[in-house]
């Protein structure tokens, strides 16, 4: 395989755009950040003529793979009529009718684009709500890129404080002094520093933002019971629990997280599958706390929410699963496990350590010797990260784009043949690696 263009293309783009690439995390992509032509359902073409079965899939967002028929066709079918309306559509309304029919929180919507965004208007309605403004932050989760928000999702353990009660750590130049000043970072999966947490600052906590199942470090499903503990102490202590389901809804279960864990938090944020690939997030929220944003004491606002072609994607999308939602996530779920457990033996047969973790619609591969990470910390400290980058370039050699990071995304659009040569790439692989 050769990448010739694709170098051609980055050290062009390095010329006009900062550091070649658009998100950070594309810039760690070896052996040159890739150049893509086209990608359709579970595959994707650079301009070097490669092509791969893509486990990126947008880093989430595209639950149904690239470019699907019946979304491509939908948004054609609206797009005629105009694009941004500044005004509501009546799909809007659909969508937000197919989200409540879909999940466990029955709240009211608002829409926005990124799931950055979104968890941005979380946190203000959290704050508007209860009139505090300290919130809860855990190690390892990430909740977007600005200010307010970019503290120790992978701090260096040397700055990260102790394991009790974590520093709060910046993680970009040039962000507010003082931005952090509310976050309390706690360690994730620990019902006793949860408490500690609430007790050292009674009255005074907005809200707990989590990922309920830990999407951002090693795909980390709770303990039982710790999410409705979470829950229990939220509400003792007069705090929101607002469940981040950026990557898990639409994605883990119809119902997302919720439904996949049995707790209800008071507010949710979607983003990434609800549009099938498409840049819309969602914020639901109980009706009385969402009462505050409707009478526009916290204010939202946004040119590009609710525009034609995302809410045409966004209606598409659900209706889709809509139609057979049990048999949508077996599957996507179902083939996930299948190849989770191709990885495993492929390991094993190695006899290099990895693991794979995870719940089959999404999952981490990260080489460590422990037999499970459940927090931060332990992810950190065990973690070999130039192994992985090494296992990512072995396979996209052989024609399989892994994600930068270690997360896997499963569309429905990911086939048994996928998954044969998925098996088969790995295995040479780590072959390799162990020779
Ligand atoms: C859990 C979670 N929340 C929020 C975000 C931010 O979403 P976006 O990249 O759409 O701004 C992400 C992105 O990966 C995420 O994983």
């Amino acid at each position: 395989m050769t990448f010739q263009r694709s170098e051609k293309l980055f050290e062009r783009a390095n010329t006009i755009i900062a550091g070649g690439i658009s998100s950070q995390i594309r810039r760690a992509e070896r052996p040159v950040p890739l150049f893509f032509k086209r990608g359709k359902g579970s595959r994707m073409w650079d301009v070097d003529g490669n092509e791969y079965v893509d486990y990126v899939q947008g880093m989430g967002p595209n639950i149904f793979g690239h470019a699907p028929d019946f979304i491509v066709d939908a948004v054609r079918e609206d797009i005629d009529n105009g694009f941004c309306l500044a005004g509501q559509t009546e799909h809007e309304i659909e969508v937000a009718e197919l989200i409540r029919a879909a999940i466990p929180l029955q709240g009211l919507a608002r829409f926005a684009s990124s799931g950055t965004e979104i968890d941005q208007l979380a946190l203000r309605v959290a704050r508007g709500f209860t009139g505090r403004s300290k919130w809860v932050k855990f190690e390892g989760h990430y909740h977007g890129w600005t200010d307010t928000v970019l503290y120790s999702v992978h701090p260096p353990l040397d700055e990260a404080g102790s394991v009790d009660a974590p520093n709060a750590v910046g993680e970009s130049l040039g962000m507010a002094p003082g931005s952090g000043d509310d976050i309390i970072i706690a360690p994730w999966n620990d019902l006793a520093a949860l408490e500690a947490v609430f007790q050292a600052n009674p009255d005074e906590i907005a809200c707990v933002m989590m990922e309920p199942i830990m999407g951002n470090t090693n795909c980390i499903v709770a303990d039982d019971g710790y999410l409705e503990g979470a829950l229990d102490l939220c509400e003792k202590y007069g705090a929101l629990l607002i469940f981040d389901e950026v990557i898990t809804g639409f994605r883990v279960a119809h119902g997302g997280a919720q439904e996949f864990t049995g707790v209800i938090p008071h507010m949710a944020t979607y983003g990434k599958s609800v549009a099938g690939g498409f840049p819309l997030s969602v914020l639901i929220g109980l009706p009385e706390i969402m009462e505050r944003v409707s009478t526009g004491e916290v204010q939202h606002g946004g040119s590009f929410n609710s525009n034609v072609m995302v809410m045409s994607a966004a209606r598409a999308s659900l209706t889709h699963i809509a139609e057979n939602p049990e048999g949508f996530y077996n599957d996507l779920n179902g083939r996930g496990l299948k190849l989770m457990q191709g990885l495993n033996a492929a390991a094993e047969e190695a006899g290099i350590p990895m693991l794979v973790q995870g719940i089959g619609s999404t999952f981490w591969t990260t080489f460590t010797e422990r037999e499970s990470i459940r927090d931060y910390r332990e992810h950190a400290s065990s973690v070999d990260e130039e192994k992985y980058a090494v296992f990512a370039e072995q396979m996209l050699n052989q024609g399989i784009r892994l994600s930068t990071n270690g997360r896997w995304h499963m569309s429905s659009a990911h086939n048994d043949a996928d998954i044969a040569q998925t098996l088969g790439a790995a295995r040479a692989s780590l072959k390799v690696m162990a020779g």
